[in-house]
Formats: structure tokens, C-alpha cells, sequence
């Protein structure tokens, strides 16, 4: 079956420094698919080089068995392809809905229209609603993106996220400054996209309960190049992975295997 997503020989030098080097790549429709490694790995790099953010030095990207290296950003996402960012953008004294409700309408095709249906309104409203509640923040749909707590936030951005319906989502450590404890509402919340079906998630994440319970296959990076790629069991009983993260791993089942 042909990957969703591909990369080839994937590389990104910023002047001397060789961000990702020689990546290649292959994530299964439908899976989750977690990217980690250790900061300054190139994770957030060769995520731009997804989304269309960055131009590679070198090497290919393949969605859909479509060459898109040389797609832009912006019709990268119309293809399907969304991406969260580790720092959150949102309008703040606009309401939680409103925040969605654009992003679902900036990519509903017609935005340049001045005299939209009224029933499209009411889809891009109905679509925002609906995002809202797969991450769990519909009862907050009517206060101001501002007042939300930093997890509230988080979830806010997944909204918006799906809002646009991508089919491949780039998550790029959704639980970044989130309590622990609200770390199992984020996994539940992809659990939830993952149930929707026909979606496809890639997630840099630092927190290994996510990356080992909720991902179907993890690649592990290290100085810009692959690591490791494998099941959760594989890598948590690689050992040349354990080394690199100084026993982050350590209490894993598996782990020392
Ligand atoms: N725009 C840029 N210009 C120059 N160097 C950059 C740029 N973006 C990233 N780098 C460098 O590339 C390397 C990889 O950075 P990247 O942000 O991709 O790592 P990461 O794996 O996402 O790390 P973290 O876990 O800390 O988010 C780092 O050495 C970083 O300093
Ligand atoms: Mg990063």
C-alpha cells in the first residue's frame, strides 16, 4: 500500500549546521505515527519541511504518492495536510467558536466571497461546533480564547486544527506545559480523531506515556538523522534509544529487555 506520507533522503542544512539529514520516512494511512528524540533532534524541522513551511537542501516529500517537495504551505494544506505549532497562535479576545469557525472558514474555498450563503455560515458554525467537541471544549464555545487555561488552549489549537478537516495531522508536542494530569484527556482526544476514521496523525511528542500508548509506530531522531523506527515494544527495548535518552525510558515494560 502506498504510505500517505513519504520522504526520501530528506535533508535541511541551515549554513554548517545539517538540521535533518538523509530522512527517510515511510507513515501508514491511518496510523499514528509519533516522532522523538532529544531537543534540537530536528523534529520541528523536518515538520516544517512536511507542511510546506521550509524548502529541503535536499530530498524529496511524497503524500499520496504525489511528489509535493515544491507544494507551498498554503496548498499543501488544501491537499489535506494540517499542522499544529509548539507555540500557540490564537486570537485571544476572539470567542473559543469564533477561533475555530475562521480556521474552518479560511480553507471552506469561498473566503474571498463577500455575499456567502447564510447556510455555509451555518455549516463553518456547525463544523466548529463540532471540532469543539471532539476536543472536549463545547461548553466553553462562548468565552473569549483569552480566559482559557494553558490546557484549555492546547485543546483550543487541536480544535482549529480540525476544523480545516486535514486528513494528515502534524502535531507538534501537543502536551507541551500541560499538567500531567491532563495528559489523558489530550490521549483520549486522539483516541477520538483516530475513531473518526480516515485520518492520519504524525506526533513530536516528549511525553512517553503518549508516544507508547497511543502511537502505532514511532521513528526516533537523533542529531538530524533516523535513529530507530519500529512498534512502541521495539523502541522501548532498543538500546541504542535508551542511551540517547538517558533512561527517560527507564520504567517502560520492555524497557530493558
Ligand atoms: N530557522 C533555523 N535557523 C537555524 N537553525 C535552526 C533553525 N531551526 C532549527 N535550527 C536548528 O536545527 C536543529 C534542530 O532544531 P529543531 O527545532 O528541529 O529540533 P527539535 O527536535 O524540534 O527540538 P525540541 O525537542 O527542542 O523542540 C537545532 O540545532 C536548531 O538550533
Ligand atoms: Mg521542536
Amino acid at each position: 500500500m502506498t504510505p500517505i506520507l513519504e520522504t526520501r533522503s530528506l535533508t535541511k542544512a541551515f549554513g554548517g549546521l545539517v538540521a535533518v539529514n538523509d530522512v527517510s520516512i515511510q507513515v501508514e494511512e491511518g496510523s499514528t505515527h509519533a516522532v522523538i528524540g532529544p531537543n534540537g533532534a530536528g523534529k520541528t524541522t523536518l515538520f516544517n519541511l512536511l507542511c510546506g513551511n521550509f524548502k529541503p537542501t535536499s530530498g524529496r516529500v511524497f503524500y499520496r504518492g504525489q511528489d509535493i517537495t515544491n507544494v507551498p504551505l498554503h496548498q499543501r494544506a488544501h491537499l489535506g495536510i494540517g499542522r499544529s505549532f509548539q507555540i500557540i497562535n490564537l486570537f485571544p479576545n476572539l470567542t473559543v467558536l469564533e477561533n475555530v469557525r475562521l480556521a474552518a472558514q479560511a480553507l471552506g474555498h469561498d473566503n474571498f466571497r463577500i455575499f456567502r450563503r447564510a447556510s455555509t455560515i451555518v455549516s463553518y458554525v456547525a463544523r466548529a461546533a463540532e471540532a469543539l467537541e471532539i476536543v472536549g471544549l463545547q461548553g466553553q464555545a462562548s468565552v473569549p480564547a483569552s480566559v482559557l487555561p494553558h490546557g484549555g488552549k492546547r485543546k483550543l489549537e487541536l480544535a482549529i486544527l480540525l476544523a480545516a478537516d486535514p486528513k494528515l495531522l502534524l502535531l507538534d508536542e501537543p502536551t507541551a506545559g500541560m499538567a500531567s494530569e491532563q495528559v489523558p484527556e489530550l490521549m483520549q482526544i486522539i483516541e477520538r480523531v483516530r475513531s473518526l476514521g480516515g485520518r492520519t496523525i504524525v506526533i513530536v511528542e516528549h511525553n512517553m506515556n503518549v508516544v507508547m500508548n497511543a502511537c502505532d509506530r514511532i521513528t526516533v531522531m537523533n542529531l538530524g538523522q533516523v535513529l530507530a523506527e519500529g512498534t512502541p515494544a521495539e523502541i522501548g527495548a532498543n538500546k541504542q534509544v535508551q542511551d540517547v535518552y538517558l533512561g527517560e525510558l527507564y520504567d517502560l515494560p520492555g524497557a530493558h529487555a
